[in-house]
């Protein structure tokens, strides 16, 4: 069993009866996704899925789970979620996939959240992984000539053929090089402010669990609560 099967299928047992779930999107997220798929069909357990992006709820559909969107629940009980970066703080960067801005949403509506990952994501300090800025097309060029003037070193994700690739929701992503993030608030109020950014893949005081797979199991971790910022 590899490490991200490893943090899936333990996540899934967090997983109980009538809860309403998020699911997650990555490479890490689809082993959760496949055992939630595997106890409800095995075990009869009754939940409704909330994906987070096209391709999980193509998978989850698959296997059985009932569907809902964000907008036909109430809230969320739990979400479980993959991630690029986890620093030692617990603060995150997310939207490797590129479904960061569902994954947002559906995070800022969930009780709890928990964070799958293999070792190597864990780092000292977020930034090594470019951070995913999510923009509306009209003006991307703009905003992309505003970060380089910044220094933040960016560039459009292209798809695997080279094309500029479109989110969900038809947006660009602008990728930030910026090898270290410093003050991860600071730059989450920056983005936040700039006309024509959707959202940011950086996740900050979000997440109450981390789960780690390494190679002598998975490691549970519990985030201590966080002082105000
Ligand atoms: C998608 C995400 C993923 O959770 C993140 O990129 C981790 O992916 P993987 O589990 O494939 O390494 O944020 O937008």
């Amino acid at each position: 069993m590899n490490l991200k099967q490893m943090v899936g299928i333990e996540a899934a047992s967090y997983v109980k009866q009538d809860m309403i779930v998020g699911l997650g999107t990555g490479s890490t997220a689809y082993y959760f996704i496949e055992e939630l798929g595997r106890r409800v069909k095995e075990e009869h357990l009754q939940i409704q899925g909330v994906p987070t992006s096209i391709a999980s709820r193509e998978q989850a559909s698959k296997l059985g789970i009932p569907i809902r969107t964000i907008d036909d629940v109430p809230y969320v009980d739990l979400v479980v979620d993959g991630a690029d970066e986890i620093s030692a703080d617990f603060q995150g960067i997310k939207g490797g996939g590129a479904a960061l801005l569902f994954e947002k949403i559906v995070a800022s509506y969930a009780k709890e959240i928990i964070w799958i990952v293999d070792q190597s994501k864990m780092v000292d300090t977020l930034g090594k992984f470019p951070l995913p800025v999510e923009v509306v097309p009209y003006g991307a060029k703009q905003l992309f000539r505003l970060f380089s003037e910044k220094g933040y070193n960016p560039s459009f994700r292209l798809t695997a053929d080279g094309q500029l690739l479109t989110t969900d929701c038809n947006h660009n992503i602008i990728d930030l090089h910026l090898t270290a993030i410093e003050h991860p608030h600071q730059l989450n109020e920056e983005l936040n402010q700039l006309v024509g950014v959707v959202e940011h893949g950086l996740f900050l005081d979000m997440v109450k669990t981390v789960i780690v797979g390494q190679d002598n199991g998975p490691k549970t971790i519990l985030v201590p609560p966080r002082k105000i910022k």
